[in-house]
């Protein structure tokens, strides 16, 4: 809730005097770009309205923008364009299949090779100096991607900074972002990220559902929370709290989803639905292609 506060305490100030723009440090750490287009419009539109940001990303802009800083992470890892092996589609194990377990495995399959990436981004983002300097300043809100790490937290815990941390997800909820802000999860009735469909029917979805919903959580925290803590504590010599109890101390999440499109689930105010946030404003482009409604024709 701090920076929607700040903003409105902003716009306030903005009528009357000088405006004392915020300083905001954003830590998006993942090489895929469809992530990174979901948050580029929000981190420019906050350098707009006079914000100072520092983007740490894997997509530093091509030409200087005014009141936004990069810090490029490209050293550490190669952008990844999304590619998604079909194979694991086209030819079904027999066996899998036959147990019925095709589709879990495929769930389980597509999300392997993050907790690599995760913990080879982590190794780097702890040894790079331009990241480094921009933790020793200060900050009044700190933006973090939660998607595959919470390398970034730690960080921020080792670097002390005190400012209040806002997660960014650039599509639905991931399994364990639920518990960082108290929301429910049931698998019962809420999918788990690699659902096919946004509601749960039979039982034998339920059961799936349940079984991935576990194997995500088990994933998370053991392939790469408690090993990427292992990594930040090598590296500084001193022990930090564990990366779970870093991540329920976010003030609140934005999540890139829409009921009418992600199905109806409990929600908290720490949680905000901004789907669609990164489709630009074409309001005139809207008017000029607005469709001709056909006339019903007079009976
Ligand atoms: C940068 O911020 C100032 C206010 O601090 C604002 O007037 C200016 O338009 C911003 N620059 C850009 C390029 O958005
Ligand atoms: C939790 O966040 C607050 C700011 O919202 C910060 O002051 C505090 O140090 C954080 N606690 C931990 C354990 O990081």
């Amino acid at each position: 809730m701090y920076l929607f506060a700040n903003l409105a305490i902003l716009f306030t100030i903005l009528q009357t005097q000088d405006v004392q723009a915020a300083n905001i440090l954003a830590i998006l750490p993942h090489v895929g770009k469809s992530h990174f287009l979901v948050f580029e419009p929000l981190m420019k539109e906050l350098a707009t309205r006079g914000h100072h940001v520092t983007v740490a990303s894997f997509f530093p802009q091509s030409e200087p923008l005014g009141n936004y800083t990069d810090i490029s992470l490209q050293e550490i890892a190669e952008v990844r364009k999304e590619r998604i092996n079909l194979q694991v589609f086209d030819k079904p194990n027999r066996i899998i299949s036959s147990l019925g377990l095709q589709n879990f495995m495929t769930q389980v399959f597509a999300f392997q090779p993050l907790s690599d990436l995760a913990l080879k981004v982590c190794s780097g983002l702890v040894n790079l100096p331009p990241l480094a300097e921009a933790l020793r300043k200060n900050y009044d809100v700190v933006l973090v991607e939660n998607f595959n790490s919470d390398c970034a937290l730690g960080l921020l815990h080792v670097y002390d900074v005190k400012a209040p941390v806002i997660g960014l997800v650039s599509g639905p909820l991931l399994q364990w972002s639920y518990s960082r802000i108290g929301l429910p999860d049931n698998p019962s009735y809420v999918p788990t990220i690699t659902s096919r469909t946004s509601t749960i029917t039979t039982f034998l979805d339920r059961l799936e559902n349940t079984a991935l919903n576990l194997y995500f959580k088990l994933w998370f925290r053991y392939a790469i929370q408690v090993k990427e803590r292992a990594i930040i504590e090598r590296r500084f010599w001193i022990k930090i709290p564990d990366l779970d109890v870093l991540a329920r101390n976010v003030s609140m999440m934005l999540v890139n989803t829409f009921h009418s499109f992600n199905g109806v689930r409990p929600l908290l105010p720490g949680l905000v639905e901004v789907g669609g946030m990164h489709i630009g404003r074409r309001r005139e482009e809207h008017k000029r292609t607005s469709p001709v409604i056909p006339q019903r024709s007079k009976s």
